[in-house]
């Protein structure tokens, strides 16, 4: 029987990189995802929130970490609703805490849960001069993107690998794919979570875990409202602009089919395209562009 048009999903541009590039038009019903343990971290907020929503209706059982403990309740209980069979834990837990991330595969243990899925989401960014950042933002910057991604991958990895397949989704960004003035240290930190992720994917391919890096570009989230300071602007670059749940999908998407990255959206994945391709000394030239003012640092 025809379908009737106005039931029809919207078409749908999900790119990912790798060995062949994939125009996927998801119009029939997702499939099942193959996690039944998901951990997700940044789970109180943006990415996080779809991340666990696109995981449940395929787990068994899903641990949400972030700082906001009610965040995490409310998500948890509309899971719940959702998913009656479905076991849903909160465990609180400041990542930029070396002790807390330390504990959290034991708090994991106590409740008889091993991940077969880790995604290291929970992030932020400082969006403004170097020179005249706070040194706290940055530090938690570096704490939360680099080192506790860094840590909570050394954690779990061995957890991972008691199943027999399991997987690592590293959220990155577009911004690793350059690095950008006035958000330097995010840039710098999302390269960093790109390059160790592909890394690790080769390392980790013969313990039967899937890596893969998602990098998205411009999303609205609470991202931007974290990152801005007070009197800045974010630049915003709206023609990228793809949905918290577009996003996650082709994320999720990535990883099921073994794919080593996504870019959602065609205007980020051409983006990424054009910004590997650029010479070093032009790309040094166009970002250089852009008019800069030395303001008076503080002492
Ligand atoms: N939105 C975008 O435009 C965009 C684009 C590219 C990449 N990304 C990346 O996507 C990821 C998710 O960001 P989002 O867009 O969903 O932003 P968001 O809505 O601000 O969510 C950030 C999440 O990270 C958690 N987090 C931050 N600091 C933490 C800490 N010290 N300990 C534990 N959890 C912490 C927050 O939870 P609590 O505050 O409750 O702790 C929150 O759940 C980040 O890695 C970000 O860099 C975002």
């Amino acid at each position: 029987m025809a379908r009737n048009a106005a039931n029809r999903p919207p078409l749908r541009l999900c790119i990912h990189r790798g060995p062949r590039h994939r125009f996927s038009l998801p119009a029939m019903p997702a499939s099942p995802l193959p996690w039944s343990f998901p951990l997700v971290t940044g789970a109180s907020s943006g990415f996080g929130v779809e991340f666990a929503r696109q995981l449940a209706p395929s787990a068994r059982a899903l641990v949400l970490t972030a700082r906001r403990a009610e965040a995490l309740d409310t998500l948890a209980d509309s899971l719940r609703r959702a998913h009656p069979n479905l076991l849903v834990h909160c465990l609180p837990c400041d990542l930029a805490c070396p002790s807390e991330r330390r504990a959290l595969p034991d708090r994991c243990a106590a409740l008889g849960f091993t991940p077969d899925l880790l995604v290291n989401n929970a992030g932020l960014g400082d969006y403004g001069s170097f020179a005249q950042a706070n040194w706290n933002k940055l530090a938690q910057v570096l704490a939360v993107n680099v080192e506790a991604l860094t840590h909570l991958t050394y954690l779990f990895v061995p957890l991972l690998g008691r199943h027999p397949a399991s997987g690592l989704l590293n959220v990155s960004s577009l911004a690793g794919e350059l690095p950008m003035p006035d958000f330097a240290v995010y840039s710098a930190s999302k390269a960093y979570v790109t390059r160790l992720t592909e890394a690790l994917r080769i390392e980790f391919r013969p313990r039967g875990i899937s890596v893969a890096a998602l990098c998205p570009g411009p999303s609205p989230t609470a991202f931007g409202q974290t990152a801005q300071r007070p009197g800045e602007v974010l630049p915003s670059a709206d023609f990228a602009r793809q949905s918290p749940e577009r996003v996650v999908r082709c994320g999720l998407r990535a990883l099921a089919t073994g794919r080593p990255d996504s870019f959602p959206g065609a205007a980020v994945w051409w983006t990424s395209r054009l910004l590997r391709l650029l010479p070093a000394p032009l790309l040094r030239l166009i970002l250089g562009l852009r008019p800069r003012q030395a303001r008076p640092l503080s002492p």
